[in-house]
């Protein structure tokens, strides 16, 4: 079996939904029968790959290369990648792009207010405080996306709503054929023995 890899790439706010909606994302192509899924999460990838990093545009920039090249590899070996990654800056993203083959991103859209209201990680109270210097569309720039493939607009839908927005256009883009969920081709014999039991607790066998 060798199914060719992809690479989502979600660049948005802090607090703009992108972690959420990429574990539901990856949840969804597991159950479409996509053996090979990883999240590379900008708070994950800086407590390892990019230890040490900081927020300056150069670290940024450093920290948004190697996720690039780690998809890159990934996505060679057939592997779908999901990057969830502030990634403020066009010209990385954009050198994302050009490093990696089947590159589609999403812009996980979200107005600065909401994601203030929300504050999950406390980090904007602290930012408009001053205490955390060169934040994210606070004291920092976020460059919009120009011409993404997706863009969802968390602050108006649920997040199921999103990772859907992101799975149909997967499959408009050819990545996932609308029949995924039921081919048996692109199963493995566990896989397919889990969507048997399924489709037989459905009552369809
Ligand atoms: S990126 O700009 O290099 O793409 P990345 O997604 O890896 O950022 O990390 C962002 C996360 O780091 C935020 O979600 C937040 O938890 C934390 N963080 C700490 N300081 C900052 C800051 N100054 N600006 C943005 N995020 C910060």
């Amino acid at each position: 079996m060798n199914r060719r890899g992809f690479t989502i790439w979600f660049t948005g706010l802090s607090g703009s939904g992108k972690t959420t909606i990429s574990h539901i994302v990856k949840s969804k192509l597991l159950d479409r029968g996509i053996p090979n899924v990883e999240i590379l999460d900008g708070d994950v990838i800086r407590e390892n790959l990019s230890k040490g990093l900081g927020f300056s545009k150069e670290d940024r920039d450093t920290n948004i290369k190697r996720i690039a090249f780690v998809c890159n590899l990934l996505t060679r070996n057939g592997v779908v990648n999901i990057a969830a990654a502030i990634s403020p800056y066009r010209e990385a993203r954009e050198y994302a792009r050009k490093e990696i083959q089947h590159f589609i991103e999403v812009y996980v859209k979200c107005s600065l207010e909401t994601c203030i209201q929300r504050d999950v990680k406390g980090l904007y109270k602290k930012a408009l405080a001053g205490e955390v210097k060169a934040f994210t569309g606070i004291s920092d720039p976020y460059e919009e996306p120009l011409n993404p493939e997706v863009v969802l607009e968390t602050d108006k839908e649920t997040p199921e709503e999103s990772a859907m927005k992101v799975i149909r256009k997967l499959e408009e883009l050819g990545y996932l054929s609308p029949s995924d969920g039921f081919g048996t081709e692109i199963y493995s014999p566990e896989e397919e023995e889990k969507v048997r039991i399924r489709l037989s607790t459905l009552g369809y066998l």
